[in-house]
């Protein structure tokens, strides 16, 4: 596939940051099933090392939060600087996502890669704590590493080769997925689907040198892919 914002970033800074599936890919792919416009203040929820927050403020001229709960703010700052992004272009946060420090219909759009998936398992979490944030016809986008099918009760190999049952328990399919966001009022389902980056953002990740991608390497080298995806989601707030 073709990605000419998210490889307008030194593939250097894309392998030191990336804490999973290539973000800056997977955030692109994400952007182009939605329609948010230039201009808009975007929380990216579970920003991590700040990869697709610094993507949004200098490719897509967005205002965006960066809220995370494992990084440094600080660190994200620098880096934001180094990409030439000013504190009125990118406000980097430490914040639980069970506890955002944001007023009700404040963001334009909410933005969560590769990280719904660790609190937005509980179907309350939706309506309990992040559509209120986002304005009345506002789209909330999400990159969730799913499953082909829910294969929990007869595990493949090849996914035990890197992970364990409890953590393969973070992961499901797009039905599952649907079955969870149907319980939330107020909220449309405008879009699922399977995104088709995945193998090649794998392929980045497992290459990149830090003992988690190394870690995930023989899963994926093992036939893992045949059984994971990406799921991509496009709701919006009625
Ligand atoms: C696999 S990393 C992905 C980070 C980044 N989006 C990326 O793709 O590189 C998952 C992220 O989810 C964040 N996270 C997990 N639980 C969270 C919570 N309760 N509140 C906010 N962030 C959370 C972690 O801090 C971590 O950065």
């Amino acid at each position: 596939m073709n990605f000419p914002k998210a490889e307008s970033f030194p593939q250097s800074t894309t392998r030191a940051r990336s804490m999973g599936p290539n973000p800056l890919k997977l955030c692109e792919e994400l952007l182009g099933y939605a329609s948010v416009p230039t201009g808009s203040v975007v929380l990216d929820l579970g920003s991590g090392a700040g990869l697709t927050s610094a993507l949004m403020a200098r490719e897509y001229g967005f205002t965006v939060y960066a809220a995370d709960l494992w990084s440094d703010p600080s660190d994200n700052m620098r880096f934001f600087e180094g990409c030439g992004l000013s504190n009125w272009q990118v406000v980097p946060l430490k914040a639980d996502a069970t506890a955002l420090p944001f007023a009700h219909d404040f963001f334009d759009a909410i933005v969560s890669v590769d990280s719904y998936n660790y609190f937005g398992r509980d179907p309350h979490y939706l309506s309990e704590h992040l559509l209120p944030l986002v304005k009345r016809g506002g789209e909330l986008l999400f990159a969730i590493p799913g499953m082909v099918y829910d294969c929990h009760d007869d595990l493949p190999a090849c996914l035990l080769e890197s992970w364990t049952a409890e953590q393969l328990d973070y992961m499901h399919d797009i039905d599952w997925w649907r079955d969870n966001f149907v319980q939330t009022d107020g909220v449309k389902i405008v879009g699922m689907r399977e995104m088709s980056c995945t193998r090649e953002a794998w392929d980045d990740w497992i290459t990149c040198d830090n003992e988690y991608a190394a870690g995930d390497r023989a899963a994926v080298e093992a036939g893992a892919l045949n059984y994971l995806n990406t799921i991509a989601v496009i709701l919006r707030r009625r």
